[in-house]
């Protein structure tokens, strides 16, 4: 099956707010996120990267531009998608064979069909069955990533958006999912677009790091290196060092031509 992209064209999201009057969380950004690849997002708190996520997702609209997906603007929550957001929102009186199937369920998938379906990828993220019938809390934060991670795929989406999904877990269960994560990607590639605030997650995953500032895109960054890929390996240090040096360098590069999607790539 042909899987798709998502186009960010001139797109700009203002919100009106008491405290602060009119904040732009994102302005006037254009990216493409290739097919089949895993683009990584990485940026300080508060650039607009959970924006740019719910505006992908069909969420949220956009103020200013349009957002596509495989060709067509996206106009609200679509089966297409899959999001796994910053919190989990996985909901707390729900076993987790029916936090689960939750988006099969709001599409009237019978009950025996949406079940095996959440059976399948509980196996897929690696839990064994008798999870099924938990409740989240009874769960550790790694199972409850996993979950959620299930949930996102449950309808077998070919986009993924992933907003933060290991942040809050040990390094040790960090690197066990980032390694399954990749590993179930490489047996379906999905379009994978990751926000994180570690680059170093950002370089071992994605095929590209894009990095934010203050609404905008400021440097771009291909990964060409084979996977499984570990941060001491010459050319991650080299890329480690450029990405940590692009979130260093002022906002005010915001303004660059590469920030306004000129498309500026340096290759690794
Ligand atoms: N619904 C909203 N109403 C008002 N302001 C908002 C809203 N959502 C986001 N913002 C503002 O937009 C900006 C970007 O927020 P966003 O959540 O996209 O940042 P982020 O990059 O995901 O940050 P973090 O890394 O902390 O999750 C912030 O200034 C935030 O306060
Ligand atoms: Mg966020």
């Amino acid at each position: 099956m042909k899987t798709v992209a998502i186009r960010f064209e001139h797109v700009g999201r203002r919100f009106a707010t008491e405290a602060r009057g009119e904040v732009w969380a994102v302005r006037d950004l254009d990216l493409h996120c290739d097919a089949g690849k895993v683009t990584c997002l990485v940026g300080p708190s508060g650039c607009g990267k959970t924006t740019l996520l719910r505006l992908a997702a069909g969420l949220d609209r956009p103020t200013t531009g349009r957002v596509f997906m495989n060709g067509e603007t996206i106009a609200g929550p679509t089966a297409g998608i899959g999001l796994l957001s910053q919190e989990g929102d996985l909901l707390p009186w729900r076993r987790v064979i029916d936090n689960i199937a939750m988006g099969l369920e709001l599409r009237g998938v019978p009950r025996a069909e949406r079940h095996a379906q959440a059976r399948r990828v509980l196996e897929q993220v690696r839990l064994p069955p008798e999870v099924a019938h938990s409740h989240p809390h009874e769960l550790s934060g790694g199972m409850r990533q996993r979950v959620a991670l299930a949930r996102a795929l449950c309808h077998d989406p070919r986009v993924l958006l992933m907003d933060e999904p290991f942040a809050s877990l040990d390094e040790q269960t960090r690197e066990r999912l980032h390694g399954e994560f990749i590993e179930l990607w490489q047996s379906e590639p999905r379009t994978v677009l990751l926000v994180t605030h570690s680059v170093e997650e950002a370089v071992l995953l994605a095929d590209r790091v894009v990095v934010m500032a203050a609404g905008r895109l400021t440097a771009d960054f291909a990964v060409a290196s084979a996977r499984p890929r570990d941060v001491f390996q010459p050319d991650m240090i080299e890329l480690l060092r450029r990405v940590r040096s692009a979130l260093k360098s002022e906002p005010e590069a915001a303004s660059s031509p590469v920030a306004r999607g000129a498309g500026r790539k340096i290759q690794i």
